[in-house]
């Protein structure tokens, strides 16, 4: 059993996918070539974005945005504790400092607790919220926030959106997870934020066969400066050596475009796809005494189920349950086992593991079962069996 089938997606486009690679190979233009252009099109009006740069990977994105914001020490960078790394590496890698935030009960981002941590930054008082021991030494002008639609459930951008106009800060929407999904009405990566970026990792819901990434924004002038930063920052495509500013090589390279214009033609479909095996979990597992299930976002939001992720019951050792699973063939993961504020790489800022209670129930109690369009309700029906069984000889007697 796959975690993520990517065999069965390939057999389903394998021919679209050779003519895409052989058309790469014979006209050689392995950098910018025609395919980078035709994604980005593609990929701003399947979400409704003005502007779309292909980029090296999700974390390269997360870099070019901070990037051209201008980020720099003694800024302050707004982000969820609950995240992979790449997240709030970002913000650290600019000379920014992270300040966390605890998340809702749908894993992303409290907006509600926004508030208050801005509340804390401004007194540099720590009493009031959480906070890094920067903020506490000397004063962090707070610049951005950055919300994440975690496992591809969108975050709260209404609420993100007030504190940080009431605030005077840039939102940047982290779909690394979510592109294809949807906040009420409107498509994820434009839905609000002033700049998104996206992840083509290849166990991502639009995955590459290597690494890549995007990012989105609606602003011309934000648009043409990352358009620089990606490729060094060059003046434009005319004067290759014409370096006006210190940027990276941020580039999607053309074979990954190519790959994925051959994955975008049954995009939406797998999407539809998602949410059929998402609800039929939903439906399998209610019947698991114990568990707290993902709720999906209201209609006519979507999540792109890019994980599905249980609660296990407290008290459940999970490394225990997990090593059942795999006797039984059954694949799970856990994103993520730790807070960020709870990192090695993030020591320096000082928080404590109990900073963020939500945050700590969670990396404690959650696993990720397979998803991916291609999973069977025979196969979903094995796995739910086998975790209530797993669950129950763990709990009985309790
Ligand atoms: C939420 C989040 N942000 C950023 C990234 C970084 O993307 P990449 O691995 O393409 O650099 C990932 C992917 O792993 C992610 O899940």
């Amino acid at each position: 059993m796959h975690f993520i089938d990517l065999d069965a997606q390939q057999a389903r486009i394998r021919p679209v996918l050779e003519r895409r690679i052989a058309a790469v190979l014979r006209h050689g233009r392995y950098i910018m070539g025609p395919e980078v252009r035709e994604l980005e099109e593609r990929l701003a009006a399947f979400c409704g974005a003005r502007y779309c740069l292909g980029c090296a990977s999700g974390s390269a994105a997360l870099d070019l945005a901070l990037l051209a914001w201008g980020l720099g020490p003694g800024d302050a960078v707004l982000t969820t504790a609950l995240s992979f790394i790449a997240t709030a590496e970002s913000i650290a890698r600019t000379g920014a400092t992270p300040v966390f935030v605890d998340i809702d009960r749908h894993f992303n981002l409290n907006a509600s607790h926004l508030e208050q941590a801005l509340a804390a930054l401004e007194k540099g008082d720590p009493s009031l919220h959480p906070l890094p021991r920067q903020a506490v030494e000397g004063r962090l002008r707070p610049r951005a926030i950055i919300a994440v639609d975690l496992f591809g459930r969108p975050a709260e951008y209404v609420e993100i959106l007030r504190v940080a106009r009431a605030h005077g800060l840039k939102v940047l929407e982290d779909a690394a997870q979510g592109f294809g999904g949807r906040y009420r009405e409107q498509a994820l990566c434009a839905c609000g934020c002033d700049v998104a970026t996206t992840s083509f990792f290849p166990a991502k819901p639009l995955g590459c066969y290597g690494d890549g990434g995007a990012v989105f924004t609606d602003d011309a002038a934000l648009a043409a400066l990352i358009d620089s930063l990606r490729y060094h920052g060059r003046i434009d495509a005319d004067h290759k050596n014409e370096n006006v500013r210190l940027g990276m090589n941020g580039r999607l390279d053309t074979l990954q475009a190519a790959i994925l214009l051959a994955k975008l033609d049954i995009f939406a479909q797998e999407l539809d796809e998602r949410q059929e095996v998402a609800a039929r979990w939903g439906r399998l597992l209610a019947h698991v005494p114990g568990l707290d299930l993902p709720a999906p976002p209201p209609a006519p939001g979507r999540s792109t189920w890019a994980q599905y992720s249980v609660l296990l019951p407290a008290g459940t050792d999970r490394a225990a349950l997990a090593a059942q699973l795999a006797l039984e063939g059954i694949p799970t993961a856990v994103n993520y086992p730790k807070g960020l504020h709870t990192q090695k790489a993030f020591a320096a800022l000082g928080y404590a593991p109990g900073d963020f209670p939500v945050t700590r129930d969670v990396t404690a109690r959650v696993l990720s079962l397979p998803m991916h369009p291609y999973l069977d309700a025979a196969t979903q029906e094995r796995v739910a069996e086998a975790l209530r069984a797993a669950l129950a000889r763990q709990h009985q007697g309790e």
